[in-house]
């Protein structure tokens, strides 16, 4: 079963083909990083501008890496939602003329199915039931896997997502677009305790998340401090690398209070770490010690297939077409699309 995946619901232009969502045959990512890097954050209208230049080449850059034809596709998925709206757009066009022209069954795939797909992706069978933890720059989920392609919401974020408050606080300090990356390179032997900030606990019992405290407090102290935006980002300051050290720590121990609570709850078999922010040193650091402690297997993706990329798309696409999801030729982007 090969299946053509595209994804263009942020900044990625990403085209792949998959077989039997296990086996990566090609996997082509056009970054806009260094476009939307000047204004520290991702620029709806420019995104779409480049998904509109990129999608062609990187389509046909994924169907020559995998020696394939179109004619030779069992079919066609795309990233449906959630994501910028004009970001999908392109995306779902793309994939709907490839499959109407060629044939292809349609497959419409949740960004976040994708996400949580990749450990599968990356390490084969993997015990269920399972709970992943999903951190990315959107999204902040802690979902319960009871079975393949079954998700149960135990947890998300109430305003910022994790990797949003890394990018936001970078934005702060003049570090760079986009900040996960600056921030955990610049925490390597700063001291993380320099500054005790502190995430906010939900208290309703939802599992929530809340981040949007945790960045005002970095702001708060930026401002009372006077400290100005890094000059020479070659050459950072030890007191911002510990105070972005001591912002991280926060963000990492605030994710694996509630994922040991939710684990603590659900007694799954397996853990799962996933999506932009599983790039995290500390957090795969951390996360493993939890899953020790627990006594749990964890799975977290390489880098490549933890940030967005369309073989996740292709492997999670290959699950929802086994639970026979197909779409018509009226598919549309959905921005806020629910998972399940
Ligand atoms: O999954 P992804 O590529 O796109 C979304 O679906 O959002 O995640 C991008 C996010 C960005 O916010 C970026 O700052 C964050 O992942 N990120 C990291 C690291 N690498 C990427 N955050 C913390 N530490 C990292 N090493
Ligand atoms: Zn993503």
């Amino acid at each position: 079963m090969r299946i053509l995946a595209i994804e263009t619901s942020c900044d990625e232009t990403a085209a792949a083909v998959v077989a039997d969502g296990r086996t990566i045959l090609s996997n082509v990512i056009s970054t806009q990083i260094a476009i939307h890097a000047p204004y520290g954050g991702v620029v709806p209208e420019l995104a779409s501008r480049h998904h509109l230049e990129n999608v062609v080449p990187v389509l046909d850059q994924a169907m020559k890496d995998a020696g394939l034809a179109f004619s030779e596709l069992d079919a066609v998925a795309v990233t449906q939602g959630p994501g910028l709206i004009g970001s999908l757009m392109v995306g779902v066009q793309a994939a709907k003329g490839i499959a109407f022209v060629h044939g292809k069954p349609l497959v419409p795939v949740h960004h976040i199915a994708g996400h949580i797909q990749a450990p599968f992706l990356a390490h084969g069978a993997i015990p269920f039931p399972s709970l992943a933890l999903v951190v990315s720059g959107g999204h902040t989920h802690l979902y319960e896997l009871p079975a393949e392609g079954v998700y149960v919401l135990r947890g998300k974020t109430r305003d910022d997502a994790a990797g949003e408050a890394f990018d936001k606080v970078a934005k702060l300090l003049g570090l760079g677009y986009p900040g996960g990356p600056v921030i955990d390179r610049l925490s390597k032997g700063a001291n993380d305790r320099a500054h005790n900030f502190t995430v906010a606990r939900v208290k309703d019992g939802s599992g929530d998340y809340s981040f949007s405290g945790l960045k005002t407090a970095v702001l708060y102290h930026v401002r009372r401090e006077g400290i100005p935006p890094v000059a020479d980002p070659a050459n950072v300051p030890g007191d911002i690398r510990d105070l972005v050290a001591s912002f991280q720590r926060a963000v990492v121990t605030a994710l694996l209070r509630r994922l040991k609570i939710a684990a603590e709850d659900l007694r799954p078999r397996s853990l799962l770490l996933t999506g932009g922010v599983a790039a995290n040193s500390l957090l795969r650091l951390e996360a493993k010690a939890l899953a020790d402690a627990l006594g749990l297997p964890l799975f977290v993706p390489p880098i490549a297939l933890s940030t967005d990329n369309a073989a996740m798309i292709g492997a999670a696409a290959f699950v929802a077409w086994r639970q026979g999801r197909r779409a018509g030729w009226d598919l549309d982007p959905d921005t806020h699309l629910p998972l399940a």
